[in-house]
């Protein structure tokens, strides 16, 4: 880690503000994910879903055109206030809030979970509040779908924050179950190799 560039304060909101006020958000494609589109007509209709760390919106706008109640939840005031003018259908739901204080109302409240660059963007070290968070939205096997990056190179300028694959099985076997994993048909241009999707169930 070069000294001269220490790791931002990831779990600060004013870093991620400062990103979207500034317009450094490479990682909106503007687009919902290309994953999410392909695997959602494959699941079980899902009545209410969470996109934790949802930035300005993209895969909660494609999951409420469904009409699917989507809720996603992020920090960032400039990320939520810009999915809020851009939404457009009345299952489309924001929340300025922290993954790791959601209240209380939502435990149990979701049958599916959709993770896309929010587990990369935290600090490390929060991990195993990360699942144990989205455990707790779930309700009883409830499912957790998430995109992740493959790439295991750790990075001088996080985020995103790397790990491996063993890396979530550590924090995620105790809770969950894996029902399935594979490399995605579809993905954003410049991503393709570099993510897996994978399918938990919420264990009893
Ligand atoms: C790399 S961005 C990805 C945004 C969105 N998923 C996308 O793909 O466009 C990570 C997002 O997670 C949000 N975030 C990070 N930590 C968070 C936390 N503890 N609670 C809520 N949001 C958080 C950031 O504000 C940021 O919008």
């Amino acid at each position: 880690m070069d000294p001269n560039f220490p790791t931002p304060p990831l779990d600060d909101y004013l870093y991620w503000e400062s990103k979207y006020q500034s317009g450094e958000t490479g990682w909106d494609r503007g687009a919902p994910s290309p994953a999410l589109i392909e695997v959602i007509r494959l699941l079980p209709p899902p009545k209410r879903v969470l996109v934790p760390g949802c930035g300005t919106g993209n895969d909660v706008r494609y999951l409420a055109s469904l009409k699917i109640e989507a809720v996603g939840i992020d920090f960032a005031p400039s990320a939520i206030e810009t999915a809020k003018k851009k939404a457009h259908s009345p299952f489309e739901k924001y929340i300025l809030g922290d993954i790791f204080s959601l209240p209380q109302q939502f435990h149990g409240s979701f049958d599916l979970i959709w993770e896309h660059t929010c587990f990369c963007a935290i600090p490390p070290s929060k991990r195993p509040n990360y699942v144990q968070s989205m455990y707790n939205m779930l309700r009883s096997d409830g499912l957790f779908l998430g995109i992740f990056f493959l790439d295991t190179e750790s990075s001088d300028e996080p985020p995103p924050y790397c790990f491996t694959l063993s890396e979530i099985d550590r924090h995620f076997d105790p809770y969950f179950q894996l029902e399935a994993e594979w490399l995605p048909s579809f993905c954003y241009p410049g991503r393709e190799g570099e993510e897996i999707v994978r399918l938990y169930k919420k264990l009893s």
